[in-house]
C-alpha cells in the first residue's frame, strides 16, 4: 500500500499514552498513522452517519488509530448545537458500535473534537461558516489544513456540495502550510454511464483524482481484501486459476432482509444499481484480475479495470439469454411471514423494480476465455451469505469408474466472504471400507478459529485509509465508468425487452425459476451457500 506506513506510534489525545496492540496491523511491525485532521461529514444527521461513520470513528479511537487533534464537523440542515449533535450521535454509537458498552474515556475524547455547522448544501454562506470553523480548528487543534469532506448525503446533493466547496476555496489539494484536502463519495455514483461520467466531470473540475475516494464498503471487508492475499501470497492456487482448470465461477451475495425503510432510494435503483454495479463488480474484478506489478493503489486498480473492460457490454439478445431479474412476493423467512416488495412501505404497488438479479458474464481475455462467471444477488433470499465459489474442471480420466464409482464431484474452492468468514476446499476422498467408495469432503479454514478476533467493520478500515491517504481500496474514475458501461448495457436491454411478470419469486426462496433455468441450460446448478 502506498503512503502512510510509518514506524511511528499512534496517539489520540490523553487516552493514547502507548501505541500497543493495534490489532489491524499486529504482526506487521508497522503502524499506520494519520496526521492531525478534520473530517467534515455532510449529511451528519442521516442514517449512514449514525449507523456506520461515527461508530467506525469510535472504534478507530478505541484502537488508538486516530491522530491527535482529530476533529469531526457535522454539517446538515437541522438546527443543532455542538452538544446536541454529539448527544445525538452518542446514542446511536451506543447502539451500533461493534464493541459495547462504550468506553466513556474514549468516547469523551472523541466527543471533545465534535462540532456542528447548520447549513444548506446549496447555500454559499453556509460554506463560509464552515471555512471559518475549519480555520479555527487548524489553529486550536493543529490540524494544519488537513481535511476530509465526507459526502454522506443523498446523491442529489453531491453536485451542490462539490461546487460550493470549490467556490469557497476549500477544495485545494495542498495548502501553503502543507495541509491536504480529500473528498469521499458514497454510492450510488450516478445512475447509469452518462450520469456517472457527468458526476466525474463535475468532480474533476474541483478535486483531482488523487483527492477523490469513491467508497465501496465491500472493499473494506477483511475477507474481500483476503482474495488478493490468498491469490498472490501463495504459490499453489495461481497456477490453476485460469481457463485450463476452472470450469466456472459463482459469485453470490444473498440477503434475507427486504428493502426496509429505503424504498425512496431503492425504487429508482433496484438491485442492479444497488449491488451489481459496485459490490458484485468489485468481487468479480478481484477474483479475475492479473497479478498487479506492485501492491499499490494504481497497480491494483489498473488490473481491476482491465477485467471490467474485458467483459463486453451485452446487447438485448444477450440480456434476454444471460440476465434474469426478479422481484420478491410475499413469503416466509425463518418461519416468519414477510410481505412482498410491492407491499413494503413507500413502494409503488405496481413497482417494476428488481430485487434480484442473476447473470452470466464472460471475461474475454487469455486467462478466462469461455469460463462463465455466474453472478447472483437478491433481497429476501433464504439466508444472508456472500460467497465466491470456483468450480474446477472434472478430472481428465474417470479412473475409478471401472471400480463402480459412478461420477466424481468436481473440486470447489469457496471463499466465504460473510457471515461465516472462511475458505473451504471440497475434494474427493475414499470412504474407509474394503470397497472403493468415494465421498466429497471439505478442508475448512475459519477466520474466527484461526485468528480469534472479530474483524473490524469495513468503514473503520476505509475511513482510516482516507485519513492516511491510501486509495487502494477505493474505486478509480475509469473503474467506475467501466462497471457502468456493462451495467448500462443491461439497463438498455431491459428497456426494450418485455418485462417479466413481477413478483416472480417468493420471499425466502432462491429467486425466480428463470435463474435456475439459466444454469440448467448450461448443465450446471447454483450452489446453496
Ligand atoms: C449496500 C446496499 O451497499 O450494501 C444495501 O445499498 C445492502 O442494499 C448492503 O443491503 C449489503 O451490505 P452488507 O455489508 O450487509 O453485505
Amino acid at each position: 500500500m502506498t503512503g502512510g506506513l510509518q514506524k511511528l506510534n499512534t496517539s489520540f489525545d490523553e487516552i493514547n499514552d502507548s501505541a500497543l496492540g493495534n490489532p489491524l496491523w499486529e504482526g506487521l511491525g508497522i503502524q499506520r498513522t494519520a496526521e492531525p485532521c478534520v473530517m467534515v461529514i455532510f449529511g451528519a444527521t442521516g442514517d449512514l452517519t449514525h449507523r456506520k461513520l461515527i461508530p467506525a470513528l469510535y472504534n478507530l479511537a478505541l484502537d488508538r488509530l486516530l491522530p491527535n487533534g482529530f476533529s469531526v464537523v457535522g454539517f446538515a440542515r437541522r438546527p443543532l448545537t455542538d452538544q446536541q449533535f454529539t448527544q445525538d450521535v452518542h446514542d446511536t454509537v451506543a447502539q451500533y458500535s461493534r464493541r459495547k458498552p462504550l468506553d466513556p474515556t474514549v468516547w469523551n475524547s472523541l466527543a471533545k473534537g465534535m462540532h456542528y455547522v447548520q447549513g444548506d448544501f446549496g447555500d454559499e454562506k453556509s460554506y463560509e461558516k464552515l471555512a471559518t470553523l475549519l480555520g479555527d480548528l487548524d489553529r486550536t487543534q493543529g490540524t494544519s489544513g488537513n481535511r476530509v469532506f465526507y459526502l454522506a448525503t443523498p446523491p442529489t446533493a453531491y453536485e451542490d456540495i462539490i461546487h460550493n466547496l470549490g467556490q469557497a476555496g476549500l477544495a485545494r489539494q495542498h495548502w501553503a502550510g502543507g495541509g491536504w484536502t480529500r473528498i469521499v463519495i458514497e454510492k450510488p455514483f450516478g445512475t447509469d454511464l452518462a450520469t456517472a461520467r457527468d458526476l466525474n466531470t463535475k468532480l474533476s473540475a474541483v478535486f483531482n483524482e488523487e483527492q477523490t475516494y469513491r467508497i465501496d464498503h465491500y472493499l473494506g471487508k477483511e475477507t474481500v481484501q483476503n482474495i488478493l492475499v490468498f491469490r498472490f501470497a501463495n504459490t499453489i492456487f495461481e497456477p490453476i486459476w485460469n481457463r485450463q482448470y476452472v470450469d466456472h465461477v459463482q459469485i453470490t451475495v444473498a440477503e434475507n432482509l427486504g428493502v426496509e425503510e429505503r424504498a425512496g432510494y431503492y425504487e429508482g435503483a433496484g438491485t442492479i444499481r444497488d449491488m451489481v454495479q459496485n459490490h458484485m463488480m468489485q468481487q468479480l474484478a478481484l477474483t479475475a484480475m492479473e497479478p498487479p506489478v506492485a501492491f499499490d493503489a494504481n497497480a491494483i486498480r489498473d488490473e481491476k479495470v482491465k477485467v471490467l473492460r474485458a467483459i463486453k457490454p451485452l446487447d438485448a439478445r444477450d440480456v434476454a439469454e444471460r440476465v434474469v431479474r426478479g422481484q420478491y412476493g410475499p413469503g416466509s423467512i425463518n418461519g416468519e411471514h414477510v410481505v412482498g416488495y410491492r407491499q413494503e412501505q413507500k413502494v409503488n404497488p405496481n413497482s417494476t423494480t428488481d430485487t434480484f438479479v442473476a447473470m452470466k458474464l464472460f471475461v474475454e481475455n487469455w486467462r478466462w476465455q469461455d469460463v462463465p462467471f455466474y453472478l447472483r444477488t437478491g433481497k429476501r433470499l433464504p439466508v444472508r451469505a456472500t460467497e465466491i465459489a470456483i468450480r474446477f474442471k472434472p478430472v481428465p480420466l474417470q479412473l475409478f469408474r471401472q471400480m463402480g464409482v459412478a461420477a466424481l464431484e468436481q473440486n470447489i474452492l469457496a471463499l466465504q466472504i460473510q457471515p461465516d468468514e472462511g475458505i473451504t476446499l471440497k475434494f474427493e476422498s475414499k470412504v474407509p471400507s474394503a470397497r472403493m467408495r468415494l465421498r466429497s469432503v471439505n478442508m475448512d479454514f475459519r477466520y474466527s478459529a484461526a485468528f480469534g478476533v472479530q474483524p473490524a467493520d469495513a468503514y473503520e478500515r476505509l475511513i482510516l485509509d482516507v485519513l492516511i491517504g491510501d486509495s487502494t481500496l477505493f474505486t478509480r474514475r475509469d473503474e467506475v465508468e467501466a462497471a457502468w458501461t456493462l451495467v448500462t448495457s443491461i439497463l438498455d436491454g431491459w428497456k426494450v425487452l418485455p418485462p417479466p411478470v413481477f413478483p416472480n419469486y417468493e420471499a425466502g426462496s432462491w429467486g425466480p425459476i428463470a435463474a435456475q433455468q439459466m444454469m440448467a441450460r448450461d448443465d450446471r446448478v447454483w450452489r446453496r451457500p
